[in-house]
């Protein structure tokens, strides 16, 4: 299951990633915000990482930089949220890293190039191997 969302800084960007979603016929939950009338990215944050935790999902979150989507998500428990700004973060966020969340900065990238990273973050699987030690070593920061 894949859970959407951001604030009025990413909100374009969102609505881009949800047209391309449709077009490709891969169904997602949309947790907001509906307009680019000012939220605070946090609130957004804890509804698409609550989501994604309890379904065992993946999410994307979109703020003007990504940057406080990134935090945010961060704090939740289950959640690995990964900041990518071109095809090759996205695709060792999910080989290497694992991450169920992708961040995006909506004040940043272009629309192609956002799509770009959604595309490769929703079909590359993780590597595994050595990668699972690593991981499972920033999960156990949880704890601390
Ligand atoms: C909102 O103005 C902006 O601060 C927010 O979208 C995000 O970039 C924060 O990291």
């Amino acid at each position: 299951m894949l859970f959407i969302g951001s604030d009025h800084g990413g909100y374009k960007l969102k609505e881009e990633i949800c047209n391309y979603l449709d077009e490709k016929k891969i169904k997602y939950n949309d947790l907001g915000t509906y307009s680019e009338e000012s939220c605070d990215y946090p609130d957004i944050a804890k509804k698409v990482c609550e989501d994604v935790v309890k379904n065992n999902g993946q999410g994307i979150l979109v703020c003007g930089t990504g940057i406080g989507m990134s935090m945010s998500a961060n704090k939740y428990k289950g959640i690995k949220a990964a900041l990518c700004w071109n095809e090759f973060t996205a695709e060792m966020s999910r080989k290497h890293n694992n991450a169920n969340v992708l961040c995006l900065g909506g004040r940043v990238l272009e629309k192609e190039m956002a799509l770009k990273i959604v595309e490769i973050f929703l079909n590359t699987g993780f590597e595994a191997g050595r990668h699972e030690r690593r991981i499972a070593k920033v999960m156990e920061i949880e704890n601390c």
